[in-house]
């Protein structure tokens, strides 16, 4: 299993991903039964029907934790009413964040919690086809659900007639290996198509035309692992938990000068309290930014971190929840600097199939270069609030707009520090070094 910390937090809520499995063989299939595993397949089939599943879903008001927050119910709606003669759900367990192990920590530490949230999904859309896919490199986690899907289908939970006589879920785990942008879920399924990963023109969504042309429901493994919970203790009881608007618990990577691991959190706590898990700087160290939400993030300053950690919140503030990522940095880094570094990697992963992703991105990042290497032009903060302005929605995936955060972002909140690169040629932090060496050879 893989050696990441999982942080400990005030618990005052259930804790639904991570419930304390630890200790135990998260394989051990009589052992997580023991603790309620497959209980919500057993209501599902017996007591709520598939109609009941997909309305139980609804009324708790569950979101997607791949990013977006889009509504599960809506996604399986879209599914079942669509006239198909199979149907799909995919677990999106690529964890396309190199920095963020939340996905990870979930599949080694819960398997069965995936497993039973896509057995449920599959029965309330009318799938007979369910596929785990998983990075390729990620040995520990692909044996571990190897092992944790045999166990499943032995005990009938999944495969030959496991929702009834005629009515068989195919469930298996697939490895898909790419960069970053694999995550997206067109490309992931035209990875598992065997085809070249690049974004489909949407619509049609996944929902109604997705892999081979059937419809197929994508979710993040943590949407997965979260629906057991919600059939067994019924969806008011889960709508009590985090923010009104998006209910439930997530997993948060954060990383600070005390800590760093994987916390399960309800959703609505502040990014403050998220923040301060990591610890804050302390001393002569000062708190400077939190970047929020991996690569394509926002940067938010201290005076920012009261939002609460919701999909529309952080959208609102200029960040997004992406891969559950949240750093803290204290004032020996530069705003500029990271900014720059995050664009240029986003540019850089960037597939190149929509024209203004391709080249604005790039231009973003020779922004954040020029900033950083003290050659700005007169206007680029303008050029960047218009190229910014413009890529946003004429992209065939988010990745465009999410590509804008950092600079934007840091735009927003720390333009002083952009100012002073881009008119007087310092770096405030000394990080920019040609700048830096240029400040210091004159004094
Ligand atoms: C560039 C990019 C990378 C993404 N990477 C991931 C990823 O690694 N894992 C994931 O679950 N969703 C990722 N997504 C979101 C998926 O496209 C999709 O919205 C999600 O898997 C749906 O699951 P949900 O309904 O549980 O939110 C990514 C999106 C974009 C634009
Ligand atoms: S928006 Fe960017 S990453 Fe997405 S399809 Fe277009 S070029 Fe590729």
């Amino acid at each position: 299993m893989t050696d990441v910390t999982i942080l400990p937090t005030p618990r005052s809520w259930p804790a639904i991903l991570l419930p304390g499995k630890d200790a135990a063989d998260p394989t051990d299939l009589e052992a997580a039964m023991a603790a309620g595993a497959f209980a919500g397949l057993r209501l599902a089939l017996r007591d709520l029907g598939a109609t009941g599943t997909t309305a139980a879903i609804g009324a708790s008001g569950l979101r997607g934790r791949g990013g977006a927050g889009f509504s599960s119910a809506d996604k399986w709606r879209a599914a079942s009413a669509t006239p198909a003669s199979s149907r799909v759900v995919v677990a999106n367990g690529y964890g396309a964040d190199p920095s963020s192990a939340t996905d990870r920590v979930l599949m080694e530490r819960n398997p069965y919690a995936i497993i039973e949230g896509l057995a449920i999904a599959a029965f309330a859309i009318g799938a007979d086809e369910a596929i785990i896919a998983v990075r390729a490199d990620a040995g520990a986690t692909i044996r571990i659900l190897k092992t944790a899907v045999g166990a499943a289908q032995d005990a009938g939970f999944v495969g030959l007639d496991a929702f009834g006589p005629g009515h068989h879920l195919d469930l298996s785990v697939r490895t898909v290996q790419g960069a970053y942008l694999l995550g997206e879920e067109t490309i992931l399924l035209k990875a598992l198509e065997g085809k070249r990963g690049q974004p489909e023109q949407r619509p049609p969504h996944p929902a109604t035309r997705g892999l081979r042309g059937l419809p197929t429901v994508v979710h993040n493994v943590q949407t997965l692992a979260t629906i057991p919970w919600i059939v067994v203790n019924g969806p008011e009881a889960f709508a009590r938990i985090g923010a009104a608007e998006c209910p439930g618990t997530i997993l948060v990577q954060v990383r600070g000068p005390e800590a760093s691991g994987v916390a399960e959190i309800p959703l609505g706590t502040s990014l403050r309290d998220v923040a301060a898990l990591a610890g804050t700087p302390t001393g002569a160290r000062k708190l400077k930014a939190v970047l929020v939400g991996g690569p394509s993030g926002g940067i938010l300053p201290p005076d920012a971190l009261d939002v609460p950690y919701t999909f529309a919140a952080l959208r609102a503030a200029g960040a997004h929840i992406g891969s559950g990522s949240v750093i803290v940095a204290d004032d020996r880094a530069c705003i500029v600097d990271l900014a720059r570094v995050l664009t240029r990697y986003c540019a850089d992963e960037a597939c190149g199939k929509t024209i203004p992703c391709r080249i604005g991105t790039r231009r973003l990042s020779e922004i954040g270069d020029r900033l950083a290497a003290g050659t700005s032009r007169a206007g680029d903060l303008d050029l960047l609030t218009d190229l910014a302005a413009d890529i946003v929605g004429s992209a065939l995936c988010d990745h465009e707009r999410l590509t804008t955060l950092p600079l934007v972002s840091g735009m927003r909140y720390f333009r002083a520090e952009l100012d002073e690169h881009l008119e007087r040629g310092s770096c405030p932090a000394g990080v920019c070094h040609p700048i830096a060496m240029a400040a210091s050879a004159t004094h």
